[in-house]
């Protein structure tokens, strides 16, 4: 059967042609590689931004008191692993260990009267000391920054309790943010064991019948279960931080492996 159809030839390359074509191609092809890899480096810069500034506040906050600077880098660690223990993703343990040193950043807003007291707190000085939960989250709120939302989330929930008696929401049981109830613990903990000016440091026996005394009261029971099963595991991440101080830019490149 004949038809009237066109059949439309399509000319042959000459082999420069198709030679000059490929070289084209090549060059388009490594012109977007080096377009991309620009963006990345970029997206990099602005992750490390977030990082740095994240860390520049606690710093800021450290400054108020002042015995407490590998404190928070231990927090950081000790944070990531428990929370890679509860099976956790990688991202969101990560994201603790840059988040959880921020725990305090409203300290920065409470006098100096009050912060650097020696002596026990009154009940007026006590309610003022307790604002830096609040004042943490509103330095930090407010950002579409995952790291900055979980780091406000910290700072806000840090003091509930588990039985609801807490501060500054009296929220109760996993009505209190996970990241909130992962940091109660591990900062009650290394608060304890730590050198501190105006108390003596517990040992390690005694700040864990400590926290087991207070499993279900203040600390969520399975996250204590959890933490005093592995207690060997963060007794050993503590002596090697303290071993080999870090500064705040290694916590964020440093793996925990470096220390297990
Ligand atoms: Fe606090």
């Amino acid at each position: 059967m004949q038809t009237n159809q066109k059949i439309t030839k399509i000319p042959l390359l000459a082999f420069s042609d198709s030679d000059m074509a490929l070289k084209q191609m090549v060059k388009i092809t490594e012109d977007l590689k080096r377009t991309y890899q620009a963006r990345d480096n970029t997206l990099l810069a602005v992750n490390e931004a977030h990082h740095q500034v994240l860390m520049r506040l606690a710093i800021a906050a450290e400054y108020r008191d002042e015995d407490t600077g590998v404190h928070i880098i231990r927090l950081g660690y000790m944070a990531e692993k428990l929370s890679t223990l509860l099976g956790e993703s990688e991202e969101y343990a990560f994201m603790m260990r840059l988040a959880a040193p921020m725990h305090d950043v409203g300290k920065i807003g409470i006098p100096d009267s009050i912060l650097k007291k020696p002596g026990k707190l009154d009940v007026n000085e006590r309610e003022v000391m307790n604002t830096h939960a609040e004042i943490g989250f509103n330095i930090l709120a407010n950002s579409n920054v995952p790291l900055f939302k979980l780091a406000a989330t910290i700072a806000l929930s840090h003091h509930e309790k588990y039985d609801g008696t807490g501060y500054p929401n009296q929220l109760a049981g996993n009505d209190i943010p996970l990241a909130g109830r992962i940091v109660a613990i591990i900062d009650y903990f290394d608060a304890l064991t730590m050198d501190r000016c105006y108390r003596q440091t517990f040992s390690d026996d005694i700040a864990i019948k400590m926290v087991l005394e207070q499993s279900g009261t203040h600390f969520d029971p399975n996250l204590v279960d959890l933490f005093i099963e592995n207690i060997d595991t963060f007794i050993k991440l503590r002596q090697k931080i303290n071993e080999n101080p870090l500064t705040y830019n290694q916590l964020i490149n440093y793996s925990l492996e470096i220390f297990m």
